[in-house]
């Protein structure tokens, strides 16, 4: 049986700020179906051991960056059975509200300590020096929270494998040099071939450059990440590397996203059993400060507020968006020129746009059992969720022909829709001109009912379930196993397509 430790920064129902928490949240749980024993180590934070239930102090150790006492605590995700260590150190992680930054949208000024120390205490665990007598064969980081993690174990012997999962390369982790000083790290890992990038020390680099595989989370955003255009200045290293990179789908958790049996909507419906998804619609309307209207197409919209997302293109489009006998009810948070831009134009349309900035799970779940249609413009998307669960709420997804969105959403055309396979619509070239013309394309099938039900059916009777997908990291897990580790990578040259583009979320 693998032993496998999890080590991100959220998991839902613990942390939540986006898709990574709800993947962190579900694939244990789908991994220990599989008879792998997955657990996750997190940060204590403040609302986390809120939500946690009952916890135990197991251990208690020194580790670095600070070299304080740093206690453990042992749980399980509610819902699961899936064992959860926190790392309690309240100075750290004792903070109320986002893991990374503060109220005013400013990044916690010690977020490189912060994960440093998560890290450092998951390699003390992979070292069996936690006094947890668990030792994991395989540690699996995701994102840049977790990337020294990799890093600091390469030149361990004996050593766990390491996987490293890319759920959003835009964010890396980069911090100035006097950081990489003030974290006392191996010397070694200051060069080009270690953590150094651009004259900072970079997070991510750990995971990229010293896992012993690298997975994302969909193949196309697999192959864009190697290009230019996608590899935030990462894209030479990446394709270096790229004979151990995957990529592996997200499933979703079929369970807490179920319009069956969703106790955060209106009423409960399935694509055998659709009509309560009228009711759903005019709650979403009400809730929304939309009139009540079971004609008019309403398209629904979730996420964080920034360019990734196509939120600007959204903005763009609105004039010529709201010309269409449509009604929109968006809900996110973000940038604070975007929130602005959006009450602007609420205020100017209501009873057309319902809008909520901020951060609210019922209304997230209202919006996808209440839409006829859910937009997702991003200008790229690992894998993206949303769509999943649009799909399975029948609230048919529009979205740019990107990453996750190109493999998981099949366009409308002739043949798709005379086959019934088509589950959305989809468009290339993202641009408010292209959006505008993907809703048009999703007005006329909206307009023919026995159509768009052919569409929308074929969209809810998906499987995204994480049972389909756990079974490619347990493949890839029994790899690890037999398989020699792949060398230690030779020395590389900066590619010139290499530039200074990294953002810390
Ligand atoms: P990303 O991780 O890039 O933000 P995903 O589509 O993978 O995008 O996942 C986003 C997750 O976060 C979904 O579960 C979505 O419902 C949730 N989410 C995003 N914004 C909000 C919000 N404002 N309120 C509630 N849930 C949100
Ligand atoms: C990231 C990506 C999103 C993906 C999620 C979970 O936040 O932006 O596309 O679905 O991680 O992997």
């Amino acid at each position: 049986m693998h032993r496998v430790l999890h080590v991100a920064s959220e998991a839902h129902p613990l942390m939540k700020t986006g898709g990574l928490g709800d993947v962190c949240g579900a694939l244990p749980s789908a991994l220990r179906a599989l008879n792998v024993d997955a657990r996750l180590l997190m940060p204590a934070y403040r609302d986390t051991v809120a939500v946690a239930g009952s916890l135990k102090l197991v251990s208690q150790l020194t580790a670095a960056p600070l070299w304080q006492p740093v206690n453990i605590l042992e749980g399980i995700i509610p819902g699961t059975d899936v064992p959860v260590w926190l790392v309690d150190f309240p100075a750290a992680f004792g903070r109320p509200g986002n893991p990374y930054m503060n109220e005013f949208g400013h990044d916690w000024h010690d977020n490189a300590t912060r994960f440093a120390l998560l890290c450092h205490v998951a390699v003390a665990i992979a070292r069996d020096e936690a006094g947890l007598h668990w030792q994991p064969d395989i540690l699996h980081c995701h994102d840049w929270q977790s990337g020294l993690v990799p890093a600091l174990l390469a030149s361990v012997s004996p050593r766990p494998a390491t996987v490293f999962t890319i759920h959003n390369l835009a964010y890396q982790g980069v911090f100035p040099y006097e950081t990489f000083a003030s974290l006392h790290l191996p010397p070694h890992l200051w060069s080009l071939e270690g953590l150094e990038f651009h004259g900072q020390v970079s997070f991510i680099k750990g995971g990229l450059t010293f896992a012993d595989r690298l997975t994302t989370v969909s193949p196309t955003y697999a192959r864009e990440i190697q290009t230019s255009e996608f590899g935030d200045g990462l894209d030479g290293l990446l394709r270096h590397r790229a004979t151990v990179l995957r990529g592996i789908l997200n499933g979703i958790d079929d369970k807490t996203w179920d319009p069956a049996n969703d106790a955060l909507i209106a009423a409960p419906y399935s694509a055998d059993e659709p009509s309560g998804k009228a009711i759903n619609k005019s709650a979403l309307q009400e809730i929304f400060g939309l009139p009540r209207d079971d004609t008019t197409p309403l398209i629904g919209m979730v996420g964080r507020m920034v360019t990734q997302k196509g939120i600007d293109l959204v903005i763009d489009a609105l004039p010529q968006l709201l010309k269409r006998p449509l009604q929109l009810a968006i809900i996110g948070t973000g940038e604070r020129e975007f929130e602005e831009a959006l009450r602007a134009a609420a205020t100017k349309h209501s009873g057309r746009l319902g809008l909520f900035v901020g951060y609210d799970e019922r209304r997230a779940h209202l919006i996808e059992a209440g839409a006829d249609m859910f937009l997702m413009p991003s200008r790229f998307e690992p894998c993206g969720l949303n769509q999943l669960y649009s799909m399975r709420y029948g609230a048919t997804p529009i979205v740019h022909k990107v990453g996750g969105l190109a493999d998981t959403v099949i366009d409308a055309q002739r043949k798709t829709l005379s086959n019934a396979t088509a589950t959305g619509i989809c468009f290339k070239n993202a641009s408010a001109e292209t959006l505008v013309d993907a809703v048009d394309r999703a007005l006329d099938l909206f307009a023919q009912p026995t159509q768009w039900r052919t569409l929308q059916q074929a969209g809810m009777r998906q499987d995204f379930s994480w049972r389909h997908r756990a079974v490619e990291y347990l493949d890839l897990y029994n790899e690890l196993r037999s398989g020699p580790k792949p060398p230690k990578p030779p020395t590389r040259q900066r590619s010139a397509s290499e530039r200074k583009t990294a953002r810390n979320r």
